[in-house]
């Protein structure tokens, strides 16, 4: 990813979801508020096509129509963001009904779901992380939104830092309490290697039992997919078949407690959930 730009897949996912809440049933489908903070932190971005003209635009039927267009090339995208972002949501929920009492969103970009939590868990922390830019950008909406006291923001590259450094100096982050880390569309931009090693730094920082819930690419995915996200500079570095996962994240400190991910609609993707053992 280009050095100080805003993430452009990030800008991307949280349009998708603003165009998604105008077909069918959407709006209603997806968590309350989400499409519409959605909308709120790009406007609030000022990136480049972000204003409230295009966002006018994005819940018409030509947009719809346009999404429609691009699931010929990654088919099941369009949709599969909606219901990641449900899923997500379902499980992170699950794990604090559960006990867990902080949660931590790697490679956040522009997603709702920590601004839209906070206010409903005063007693859970929640903590962002992602690049310095696309950090910088969201920034700017969580302030107009009003930025919940157990609700904070870190800028890091985690190619570069080392999350458990980077969490274990953050006075607000408790390594023996119960945690649930999320990386949402995030695995796909980092090598095998990288993915290994965040999972090991993610386990230098939680306790036992304490939850992974992360979506990772599918191998095989089309050279369309290639072509588009090297296009933006954030290419896709991993894939793992959602059935071996198991021996993927062996070794890590985490063991996979989720069923193999089979549903043809999360498009190009896979979701899993595994467990600080
Ligand atoms: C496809 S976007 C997904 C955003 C968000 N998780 C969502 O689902 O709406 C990928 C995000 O990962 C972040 N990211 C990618 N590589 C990263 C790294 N090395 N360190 C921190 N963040 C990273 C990008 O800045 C971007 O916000």
């Amino acid at each position: 990813m280009k050095q100080g730009r805003v993430s452009q897949t990030a800008l991307k996912v949280a349009h998708n979801l603003v165009a998604l809440s105008a077909k069918d049933d959407w709006q209603q489908r997806l968590p309350e508020d989400l499409s519409e903070m959605s909308e709120r932190l790009l406007v609030a971005s000022e990136q480049p096509g972000m204003g409230p003209r295009m966002m006018r635009v994005s819940k018409g039927p030509w947009m719809v129509r346009a999404y429609k267009l691009q699931e010929l090339l990654m088919p099941g995208q369009f949709e599969g963001f909606g219901y990641r972002k449900i899923y997500v949501q379902q499980k992170v929920e699950a794990a604090i009904k559960d006990g867990a009492e902080q949660v931590l969103f790697t490679g956040a970009g522009f997603d709702t779901l920590c601004l839209r939590l906070a206010p409903l868990y005063p007693s859970i922390q929640f903590i962002e992380l992602d690049h310095p830019a696309t950090s910088a950008a969201k920034a700017k909406g969580i302030a107009l939104e009003g930025q919940p006291a157990n609700m904070l923001q870190i800028a890091a590259d985690l190619g570069e830092t080392s999350l458990s450094k980077t969490l274990l100096k953050n006075r607000h982050w408790s390594p023996s309490l119960r945690s649930v880390i999320v990386a949402e569309g995030l695995f796909q931009y980092l090598t095998d290697q990288e993915v290994r090693e965040l999972l090991i730094e993610a386990a230098a920082c939680t306790s036992l039992g304490s939850r992974f819930i992360f979506t990772h690419a599918k191998p095989g995915y089309s050279k369309t997919v290639t072509f588009l996200t090297n296009l933006v500079a954030e290419s896709w570095k991993s894939s793992v078949e959602s059935e071996d996962l198991p021996s993927y994240v062996k070794d890590t400190g985490w063991e996979i407690t989720s069923g193999v991910d089979t549903d043809e609609r999360h498009g190009v993707e896979r979701y899993a959930v595994a467990e600080r053992i």
